[in-house]
């Protein structure tokens, strides 16, 4: 039975969501066919990983193994690694540059663009063997995406019927990425965080600015992000994607406090022997400190202060999933310069505050949550009913959330009756 013939919403604007859709086996089966196969711009990498004809890289998209890389026309393609033979994944590093990809089970070999170039004995030794006179390689090659650039950011998909990558994207968010993007970029290096948790409940943080003023003790207490801080939400015209943002300096220390205390939110305790690192050089015209910039489904495109990422979110399976994290600054960066991203980087990352914090959160949820069959989440700070708009004036809202649920239903057939865009 699908999924849709059995799942009602309990509401029709996906404020309360089932804790079902989070832990069922064969609703993570449907997701990676109908959400991740289906009508949706993954993202794949940056150009700037793979610069040179040859340069490849290794990644997930959903739980299908990707290999992309830049081919000799100087376009980049992208494929699935898994050997159109007998299915073994045809290359296990995660990064490299080579003429061409041989799979180590039977070396059948694949050009650049994921079509098969060579099968060892196919015509077979002393006139016995191999394969018939009319195997045609063209119809052997490794399966091939369709990849669209914005701005050196790479997006691939599985669907030839999903709208171009800059409509996918819309107004606020192709802006956002182009702010991000302006001038060349380089690659500073990678973290990884395997977190114990549906992906899903990721996908909900980045969209909860509610709890990034709460949970990360950190942030508020040195003014990265609070409450208080002028700040909002801008989406995309169909609500899947989210751009979070504030300014630092636009509140002050006593406004918090008194904010806080209210709020009776313990705040304000952590102090730090050495500040430097925490500094904020100003690089956008726009002022914005912080912006969390999430594309649905799988990634999120991050500026805190000065550290610049893209984190992609890798499901494993049901119960857990891979962050893969992308540090970067740019190609005119000072050697200065690119310490101080590093280390604020590494204050973000998993082995710092805010992304642990963001894991742990996720975990508690995942185990606390797994065995419950009729109870849902409640989904409704900043209000409930239609989104209206592409604007949210608050940093107080979980808002965008309602956003991604209602776009994932559609892409799963499970649309609520009446339900949100
Ligand atoms: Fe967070």
């Amino acid at each position: 039975m699908s999924l849709a013939e059995k799942f009602e919403w309990p509401r029709p604007d996906y404020s309360r969501v089932p804790y079902r859709l989070y832990h069922d086996k064969d609703i993570f089966t449907q997701e990676m066919d109908k959400v991740f196969r289906g009508d949706c711009w993954l993202f794949l990498g940056l150009e700037a990983e793979v610069k040179n004809p040859g340069d490849f890289r290794t990644t997930y998209l959903g739980d299908t193994p990707v290999i992309y890389n830049r081919g000799p026309d100087g376009k980049v393609h992208a494929f699935v690694n898994r050997c159109a033979h007998r299915g073994a994944t045809v290359r296990r590093e995660p990064f490299g540059n080579a003429k061409d990809h041989t799979c180590i089970y039977h070396r059948w070999n694949y050009d650049l663009e994921g079509n098969l170039q060579g099968v060892p004995f196919q015509r077979g030794v002393h006139g016995k063997g191999g394969l018939s006179p009319d195997f045609d390689k063209g119809d052997h090659g490794l399966r091939k995406l369709r990849v669209e650039s914005y701005h050196g950011i790479l997006f691939a998909t599985f669907s030839d019927k999903v709208q171009r990558l800059v409509d996918y994207l819309g107004p606020n968010h192709a802006h956002h990425l182009k702010r991000l993007m302006h001038k060349p970029i380089k690659v500073l290096g990678y973290m990884r965080q395997h977190i114990y948790g549906n992906w899903k409940f990721y996908n909900e943080n980045l969209r909860d600015l509610y709890h990034g003023v709460l949970l990360h003790e950190f942030q508020t207490t040195f003014a990265i992000a609070r409450m208080t801080q002028q700040g909002g939400s801008k989406l995309d015209p169909r609500h899947r994607h989210n751009l979070s943002w504030g300014i630092e300096g636009t509140d002050s220390d006593e406004d918090a406090a008194k904010a806080y205390k209210e709020a009776r939110v313990r705040d304000g305790q952590l102090t730090l022997k050495d500040d430097s690192f925490l500094g904020f050089r100003q690089e956008f015209p726009d002022r914005i400190s912080i912006s969390i910039c999430s594309v649905f489904p799988n990634a999120c495109f991050q500026q805190i202060r000065n550290s610049l990422a893209t984190r992609h979110i890798r499901p494993k399976s049901v119960d857990d999933f891979e962050l893969y994290w992308t540090i970067f600054g740019y190609e005119d960066d000072t050697p200065e310069m690119i310490r101080h991203r590093i280390l604020q980087s590494n204050m973000i990352g998993p082995a710092g505050l805010i992304s642990l914090e963001d894991g742990e959160a996720v975990e508690i949820v995942h185990r606390a949550t797994h065995r419950e069959t009729d109870t849902a989440t409640v989904v409704e700070i900043g209000g409930r009913g239609p989104i209206v708009g592409t604007e949210i004036d608050s940093l107080c809202i979980d808002i965008p959330c309602r956003g991604f649920w209602s776009y994932y239903s559609e892409l799963m057939g499970i649309e609520a009756d009446g339900g949100i865009r």
